[in-house]
């Protein structure tokens, strides 16, 4: 375990071991860095990517590798690791009972609120947003629902032609998070394949996508609506006053004790009464009893729960 293996090129043949020791010391510093954790059943994988990295980076034994990565010179490198690292699996309106609920119910009541209160800020959060599908997902839907609302409720005042996507005085921010400078690249270009698209209906391509060759781009106004940015859900720096937090399929890669670290960051991160949305396979049972869980038609949100003192 020397630092001067750290420069010396190995073979193209060279087969790496990696030693209970080395592994369990990259474990945990991946854990530090981002939450993600790799036990057992995961650890294939994790093992997988450090050899591809060690072998890209010509270094010679998991620990040189260890300690590059702990070094200032090595910070781009663990960037470069913790995104091979991450699961970038994503699409158009997952888990569609659960958008209904935000559609149909939630956007209402939150928009029946604000208005009460002449509070015309929607502030949403797309946390862990990969490529841009759910970010985008969710304009489309909260553009819908706000129309919809002004169908019934019109507005003081004459519509200016032709009618923005989010009528005024509303103000409508998007923000959209990863750890993943290539998925935050992608989803600030907002190009999707034709395949990508299916779950998309053509009155929602037509509304809020060009077609150009073999692709759909967000249109303009909608990208102008959504903004990406690197934030990382391990630190205790996060996006304050939120109206809704999705953060779907993400919780799902972090242990217990992170997953409640991160719920207690999520209800500070909440405007009173704001939401929060978990993936189909994620529940806050036993994690946290600062939300109430909200649950119709298959879909469910959770709540914040105000503390009267
Ligand atoms: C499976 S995708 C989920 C995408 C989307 N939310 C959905 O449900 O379709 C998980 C995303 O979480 C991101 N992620 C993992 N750990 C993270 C962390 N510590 N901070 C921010 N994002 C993280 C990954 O980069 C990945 O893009």
């Amino acid at each position: 375990m020397e630092t001067r293996e750290v420069f010396s090129s190995p073979s193209p043949s060279f087969q790496p071991h990696l030693s209970e020791a080395e592994f369990k010391l990259l474990q945990t510093l991946v854990y530090e860095q981002c939450g993600m954790h790799f036990d057992e059943r995961r650890s294939h994988f994790l093992e997988d990517r450090l050899v591809r990295r060690l072998k890209a980076r010509q270094l010679s034994s998991f620990y040189s590798y260890y300690q590059f990565l702990t070094t200032p010179e090595g910070k781009d490198e663990l960037a470069l690791l913790l995104e091979t690292l991450t699961i970038n699996e994503t699409s158009f309106f997952r888990n569609k009972a659960q958008l209904d609920l935000f559609h149909k119910d939630v956007m209402e009541e939150i928009l029946h609120r604000k208005q009460e209160r002449r509070d015309w800020t929607l502030r949403v959060w797309s946390a862990g947003c990969s490529r841009g599908h759910e970010a985008y997902t969710l304009a489309m839907l909260i553009c819908d629902a706000l129309a919809y609302y002004y169908l019934r409720n019109p507005l003081p005042f004459e519509m200016p032609v032709p009618r923005p996507l989010v009528p005024p005085p509303w103000k409508v921010e998007i923000l959209a998070s990863d750890i993943s400078y290539s998925a935050l690249r992608a989803g600030e270009e907002g190009n999707y394949s034709e395949h990508e698209m299916e779950p998309v209906n053509f009155s929602y391509r037509m509304r809020y996508f060009d077609k150009a060759g073999d692709h759909y781009t967000a249109k303009k106004a909608v990208r102008e609506i959504v903004q990406f940015d690197f934030h990382n859900l391990k630190t205790d720096f996060l996006p304050q006053r939120n109206d809704i937090i999705f953060c779907r399929n993400v919780m799902i890669y972090f242990d217990e004790a992170e997953q409640k670290r991160l719920l207690e960051k999520f209800y500070r991160c909440l405007n009173p009464d704001g939401y929060l949305f978990v993936g189909h396979a994620e529940s806050l049972f036993g994690l946290s009893e600062r939300y109430r869980l909200i649950h119709r038609d298959n879909g469910t949100a959770y709540q914040r729960i105000e503390v009267v003192e």
